[in-house]
């Protein structure tokens, strides 16, 4: 029953404080995710931002390099190949390379000079639409294209004046240089990096599909603003993977950086792994302390069961002795009336037999034996019932000052011849400082016989018995109390009769010798007096009767 309590506990326990804790870890984790989301976002846009000004100023400084040259120089004086391959080869050692090929257009579209990897010399560009943007706004990158080299590609160009007459020199941009700046916003395993225009084509590959570049990414790029934006896709397994998008190149490109937050790039998992070792820690606290608390409590459940189970069992001695008292007390005086008449009849026969009719007859002897065996069997009837009218009267105790030492030694004094006889020896040790108490010194008396009778009457052969006073606190009453041991080394009590040697008539012994009487009047007698009462034995070991009576009352 205490197993199954404590189990109940234990899951009730763990229970109740386990649920506040896993709300609380998933609370912090819920709220760890978050952050950690926008530290990713945080970096994502650091990136991107970082990039796109890296971008924007290659670009620029191309474009400003080219400016400061052709406003210094002439188409003739680059007609020289000589001096557009040193330049061409300048520029691209000061810069960290980038440029193709460089070419000298004139006001007419048509391609002076060229130093690059193919032969576009003489090819006239009147026609395209890059050449009338750059006569009218001097400066010019334009989209990716694949042009006439069919490789994707882009170029800038600006126009200079010389005596007022236009040129223009324009270069192609090496978009692998362009490419690999733009790659470097690229995060972890599954972000992303690319370029698209206006219309949303893919001006850089990305990552994932190379040969992508110039097809339709798909991307709305009226969705962003003048500033970073974020926008989440919502679709497919990568339904969570967010787009930031910063426009570069005055606006006509749009850098995106797509990334999926869930990646592990700060390692997350090391944060969520010690998490979770935290909360197994904290929940083998928990089950341990449960653990403890329920068994201390359960077990000094079990200790006060225990106590009341005591306590019901005196209450159920005390109930039975009384409910048999009285019947005791019933049968007693039925049985004797009819046992007064026959004593009485008895005297008058054995008067009668003194007369000298009956003294001559031959069964004179027979008679008298007869009347002696009734008289002594009317006799013992007698001290039963007188026992148990004793047993049953109220027996209200006579108040009076007791040395109990002294009482004890009178009544051993009773038994001397009878135990010497037996072999056995009473021994004492007395608490010489004990305080003479207020009781009934012959009910005492009483008491003290019984338990030393059955004491000596438990040693069949040889042994001692042994009689220890002391004084000792009583913690139920704060009061002291004297306490009595009689102990004996006989044959013990066997311990399924243990909880009947109170009963009245209980006896293991044979008819002439026990009544069954005795323990159960010391018991009432004890606790009329205010005491106790109890025992301990062990089978052929022996037994301890322990009697206390209060000091104070
Ligand atoms: N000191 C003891 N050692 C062993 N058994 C005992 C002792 N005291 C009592 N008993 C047991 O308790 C029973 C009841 O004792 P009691 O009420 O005095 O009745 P009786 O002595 O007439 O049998 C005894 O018959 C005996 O079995
Ligand atoms: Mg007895």
């Amino acid at each position: 029953m205490y197993r199954a309590f404590r189990r109940k506990i234990i899951i009730m326990t763990l229970f109740i404080s386990f649920v506040p804790l896993a709300l609380l870890g998933y609370t912090l984790y819920y709220g760890f995710a978050k952050a950690y989301h926008q530290r990713i976002e945080q970096q994502i846009n650091s990136r991107l931002r970082a990039c796109a000004q890296t971008l924007d100023i290659f670009l620029e400084e191309r474009l400003v390099i080219l400016a400061a040259i052709a406003n210094m120089s002439t188409p003739e004086y680059f007609q020289d190949i000589l001096h557009l391959q040193s330049l061409f080869q300048n520029i691209n050692q000061k810069t960290g390379g980038g440029l193709i090929d460089l070419g000298v257009i004139n006001s007419a579209g048509e391609h002076l000079a060229y130093i690059g990897p193919y032969n576009l010399k003489g090819i006239n560009y009147s026609k395209e639409a890059w050449f009338d943007q750059v006569m009218v706004k001097g400066l010019y990158i334009s989209d990716v294209y694949m042009g006439y080299r069919k490789i994707p590609h882009f170029i800038i160009a600006v126009r200079a004046n010389r005596n007022g007459v236009n040129w223009i020199l324009r270069a192609t941009i090496d978009l692998d240089v362009f490419t690999r700046i733009v790659s470097t916003a690229q995060m972890g395993n599954t972000g992303d990096a690319f370029i698209i225009s206006r219309d949303g084509i893919y001006q850089s590959p990305s990552r994932f599909k190379k040969d992508n570049i110039l097809t339709n990414s798909g991307i709305d790029t009226s969705m962003f603003g003048a500033n970073i934006t974020v926008i989440r896709k919502g679709e497919g397994p990568d339904k969570n993977r967010i787009y930031n998008g910063l426009w570069i190149k005055e606006g006509q490109w749009l850098l995106v950086v797509s990334q999926n937050p869930d990646e592990n790039i700060l390692s997350f998992s090391d944060m969520v792994a010690e998490q979770i070792t935290l909360f197994l820690i904290a929940l083998f606290g928990i089950v341990i302390t449960t653990v403890i608390t329920t068994s201390i409590s359960v077990n000094t459940l079990q200790e006060r069961d225990k106590e009341v189970a005591e306590l019901n069992a005196h209450l159920i001695q005390t109930d039975k002795l009384a409910a048999l008292g009285k019947m005791a007390a019933g049968v007693a005086h039925e049985i004797n009336n009819p046992l007064g008449i026959i004593s009485t009849k008895a005297g008058w026969m054995r008067d009668l037999l003194d007369e000298e009719e009956f003294k001559e007859s031959p069964n004179f002897k027979e008679f008298q034996e007869c009347l002696d065996k009734i008289e002594e069997h009317v006799q013992r009837a007698g001290k039963i019932t007188h026992n148990m009218l004793g047993f049953a009267r109220s027996m209200e105790p006579v108040m009076e000052s007791v040395d109990i030492n002294s009482l004890l030694t009178k009544t051993t004094e009773f038994l001397n011849h009878h135990a010497q006889i037996n072999n056995i020896a009473i021994k004492t040790d007395y608490d010489k400082a004990l305080p003479e108490i207020n009781s009934d010194r012959s009910q005492l008396q009483q008491v003290f016989l019984n338990i030393l009778n059955n004491a000596i009457d438990s040693i069949t052969n040889k042994g001692d018995v042994i009689i220890t006073t002391r004084r000792e606190h009583d913690s139920r009453n704060d009061c002291d109390k004297i306490v009595i041991d009689i102990k004996d080394t006989g044959s013990g009590i066997p311990e399924h009769i243990k909880n009947r040697i109170f009963d009245p008539f209980f006896t293991t012994k044979e008819k002439e010798k026990g009544t069954g009487l005795g323990l159960s009047i010391s018991y009432r007698i004890i606790e009329k007096l205010g005491g106790t009462i109890s025992v301990k034995s062990e089978k052929d070991k022996g037994s301890v009767f322990t009697i206390t009576l209060p000091i104070c009352i």
